[in-house]
């Protein structure tokens, strides 16, 4: 255990699989109460069994990110089941459609802004409630190198740009309230987002991967890393960032 986050519960969106499921599994091995939310029911489950085998202590909920009420419900449960919610990692997200910006749908649009966007809005909107509440907390969100450059989808990148300016809004509007809040950018990492990236058009993920001078892709554990760090009493004089986790991507 690098850190002690035994009396800590952590709420982690997007848990079923990739980047929040090993998230939800290191919190689990620093000793936290995890919460793991995901849309897909069995899957997510499925992570808490595995966590529960190894020794954890962790509660599914299921819940999109982008229904207000399923939010709602999300951080009542945790507060409910386990006295308190600490720690959140607002991660789920979604690629969407990559094409030219003109040629977007309102759905092509929509979907990922109220998952990407909407949706870490609505979990900080619960979560920051109930952290003023218990005097403090940490939050981490999810965003990308498509949060500081043009690397993705025309939602795509609008969203984990927004999600930046939500992380320093949210910063310095709870900071008096001893609630931090940050961003990772993870560059490109992989999971089977990437995965069904590379299945539609594999010479743009390797270009991605050539674009990071560690030459590889990251994997999800890496970026566990430093959402477990971030949110940790190790990192408490850090607000209102975003830290890229790329590999050297944003150092060209
Ligand atoms: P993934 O596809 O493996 O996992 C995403 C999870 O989010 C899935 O379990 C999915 O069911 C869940 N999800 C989707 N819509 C949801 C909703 N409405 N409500 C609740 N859960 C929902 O993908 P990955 O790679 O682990 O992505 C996690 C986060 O990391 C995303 O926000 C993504 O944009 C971000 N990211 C990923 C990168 C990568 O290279 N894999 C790079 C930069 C950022």
């Amino acid at each position: 255990m690098a850190y002690n986050l035994a009396d800590k519960t952590a709420i982690v969106t997007g848990a079923a699989s990739g980047i929040g499921e090993q998230t939800a599994e290191r919190f689990a091995q620093e000793g936290a109460n995890v919460v793991v939310a995901d849309v897909v029911a069995e899957e997510g489950q499925n992570v808490v069994d595995e966590l529960e085998s190894a020794g954890g202590t962790a509660t599914f909920v299921e819940t999109d990110v982008s229904d207000p009420a399923d939010v709602e419900a999300l951080v009542q449960t945790a507060v409910e089941t386990y006295g308190s919610a600490d720690i959140a990692v607002n991660n789920a997200g979604i690629e969407g459609r990559d094409a030219p910006l003109a040629e977007l749908t309102m759905d092509d649009w929509n979907r990922v802004i109220d998952i990407n966007l909407k949706g870490v809005w609505l979990c900080m909107k619960h979560e920051l409630r109930e952290m003023v509440e218990n005097g403090g907390g940490a939050i981490v969100n999810t965003s990308s190198i498509a949060g500081l450059v043009a690397a993705g989808g025309p939602p795509y990148v609008a969203s984990k740009h927004g999600v930046l300016g939500l992380t320093k809004v949210a910063a310095t509007q709870y900071a008096q309230e001893d609630v931090r809040v940050n961003a990772v950018c993870p560059g490109v990492i992989d999971t089977e987002m990437v995965q069904r990236a590379a299945d539609e058009d594999p010479d743009s993920i390797e270009q991605f991967v050539q674009m990071q001078p560690l030459g590889r892709m990251g994997t999800p554990e890496e970026i566990a890393n430093a959402v477990v760090w971030l949110c940790s009493d190790e990192a408490s004089f850090v607000t209102g960032n975003a830290y890229p986790v790329d590999g050297g991507y944003m150092a060209l």
